[in-house]
């Protein structure tokens, strides 16, 4: 099976865990535009989403479904997302499509996280993905000079030549060569780091459940 065709599989499976006149959580990303595809066919029987991007809220509505402001809605039963990164306890690395600050509020609003990932993305330790951090952009060198002293090298995120701009108004550092053995401790001391908005390791917002993407079906991963 393609790539694609695994991320299809999972997209579909996601559906599974829609209540029923309920408010998704939606993230961002390929895999998710998969499963957006998929929402739409079943669109009748939810109130509406909640969105973790400008992209993922323009899919939405183009398709007929309604977004809600995530400050307008209390809890989430469910948010849906993909990953980069996620390994066997659940914790993951986010933010390739440099939406992981908003993914992580959304994600922080809901009762269960379902990753919808091919198979690809699933390994024993996170780190092998440049990880991405969201960064006030006058705080991005010291940053990436305190990710050198962790053994990483940090570069800030292009875009059509130009630092890549977030839907917040900041910018992404991509810092490759980490070995992330703990998630909790290492996503817990770098976001203190003044000027790091959101670190693309979710650890305190992990997984509850993966729906992996294989050659044999979807595994159904619970953590
Ligand atoms: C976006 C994300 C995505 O979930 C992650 O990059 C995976 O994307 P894809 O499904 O395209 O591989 O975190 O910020």
């Amino acid at each position: 099976m393609t790539q694609d065709e695994l991320k299809t599989q999972v997209g579909q499976a996601a559906l599974r865990y829609v209540e029923d006149g309920s408010i998704v959580g939606v993230g961002t990303g390929s895999t998710v535009n998969k499963f957006i595809e998929a929402l739409a066919s079943a669109k009748h029987r939810i109130a509406g989403a909640v969105s973790s991007s400008l992209a993922s809220t323009e899919r939405l509505q183009a398709l007929g479904i309604k977004v809600f402001v995530a400050s307008e809605v209390d809890e989430l039963a469910v948010y849906i997302d993909g990953a980069d990164e996620i390994d066997h306890a659940g914790y993951m690395v986010k933010g390739g499509g440099a939406a992981l600050t908003r993914e992580k509020i959304v994600a922080a609003q809901s009762r269960r996280f379902v990753c919808i990932a091919d198979k690809s993305k699933y390994v024993a330790t996170l780190g092998g993905f440049p990880l991405p951090v969201e960064v006030i952009p006058m705080a991005a060198r010291r940053i990436a000079r305190q990710f050198e002293a962790l053994g990483g090298a940090a570069l800030l995120r292009h875009q059509g030549g130009k630092p890549l701009v977030t839907d917040n108004g900041q910018h992404i550092l991509d810092v490759s060569g980490l070995t992330i053995a703990d998630p909790l401790t290492f996503e817990a001391q770098v976001s203190q780091w003044p000027g790091v908005v959101t670190v693309g390791v979710f650890a305190f917002q992990k997984a509850d459940v993966c729906l992996l993407g294989t050659d044999a079906g979807v595994e159904t991963l619970v953590f």
